[in-house]
């Protein structure tokens, strides 16, 4: 036993920042970040916190699920940039929607959203969860330098949210982690304690950007390959594989390297930046409502990030 997918739902702010904005801002332009990124616009928060974004995402995940806030028995969140330590943004989600249940978070950086089917499946496995309410939430904006333009100009906010059921449709996953504090590193705040002696780094997101990109594109390579080797698969069994919208040209080098055409890769950065743990669920709703995805329909996630880790997993769709 595992699960299925029964909704998703997603929800990002309603400001727009173009890159024709930030290059009012920054020494940069659209056309730099369009062709070494592939982002026209992204969402920023203007008075939403993630748990908001959260929230909203999981009530659009319940209306097309079907199924009442009520139902759910576990919600669990991943996010880098929560409001708060405490309450969780899972927790500050379950008090929105009114409902008691099982709540926590988990930080497992842009990976998050597929460390959230595993975890959640181990739910279902031993028979502790029947609805089970997974959510990727981020407002990176808060923990983005706008005085990077070497960062700035990738990241956006949103969340994206799945409700699953009981069933057998998580087919196959691998997680890897390897080190990387200094190709991706996101300082917290230090603390005030006189008894600690570690100078204070500031809170932003700090990223080598070339060390990034060929990270992420051996990451998709090696885990897509695993996906479809270790279930005598070939990419034409695949309906969609369906990567962290982290930047184009990753996606773009990975296919190349794989040798696929790039339409097989689920794409929509352009739109939204990179949403971290929000993105693959944002993908999968844009799928779901855009009417792309019939049952049956094998999905392959892939995704990389702050860790270093990067996970990837099969599941089928049934949906519809
Ligand atoms: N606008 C204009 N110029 C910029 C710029 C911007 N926003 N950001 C960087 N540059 C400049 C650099 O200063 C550098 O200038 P120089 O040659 O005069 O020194 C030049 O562009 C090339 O910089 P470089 O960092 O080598 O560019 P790049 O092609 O590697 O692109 C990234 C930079 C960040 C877009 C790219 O490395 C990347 O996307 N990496 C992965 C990021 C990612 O996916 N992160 C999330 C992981 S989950």
């Amino acid at each position: 036993m595992s699960f299925r997918i029964l909704g998703t739902g997603m929800c990002v702010p309603s400001r727009v920042v173009t890159n024709d904005e930030l290059a009012r801002m920054l020494d940069t332009s659209d056309g730099w970040i369009r062709q070494r990124v592939g982002v026209r616009e992204r969402h920023v928060c203007t008075d939403e916190t993630a748990a908001d974004l959260g929230y909203r995402a999981a009530l659009d995940a319940l209306e097309d699920s079907g199924c009442r806030a009520g139902d759910i028995d576990l919600i669990i969140a991943a996010t880098v940039s929560g409001e708060d330590t405490a309450p969780s943004v899972s927790c500050s989600v379950q008090q929105m929607l009114g409902i008691s249940c099982s709540a926590f978070d988990i930080n497992a950086s842009c990976s998050g959203f597929v460390f959230l089917l595993e975890i959640a499946a181990g739910f279902f496995a031993r028979g502790t969860a029947k609805r089970v309410l997974i959510i990727g939430a981020e407002r990176l904006s808060r923990i983005t330098d706008w005085e990077d333009r070497g960062t700035c100009v990738i990241f956006g906010d949103g969340a994206g949210a799945a409700v699953l059921g009981e069933g057998s449709e998580y087919l196959c996953s691998k997680f890897t982690v390897e080190g990387g504090s200094d190709v991706i590193h996101i300082p917290q705040h230090t603390g005030k304690s006189p008894f600690f002696g570690r100078e204070t780094a500031s809170p932003y997101i700090k990223m080598r950007g070339r060390e990034t990109f060929k990270y992420a594109v051996e990451a998709i390579c090696s885990d897509v390959n695993y996906i479809l080797d270790s279930n005598g698969l070939n990419i034409d069994d695949i309906s969609y594989i369906v990567p962290h919208q982290a930047n184009a040209r990753i996606i773009d080098f990975a296919a190349e390297r794989l040798k696929l055409d790039k339409s097989r890769f689920y794409q929509n950065i352009e739109l939204y930046g990179n949403t971290s743990s929000a993105s693959i669920p944002i993908a999968l709703d844009e799928m779901n409502k855009n009417g792309l995805l019939h049952s049956g329909d094998l999905l392959l996630f892939t995704a990389f990030g702050g860790g270093l880790a990067h996970a990837a997993c099969l599941v089928r769709w049934t949906k519809n």
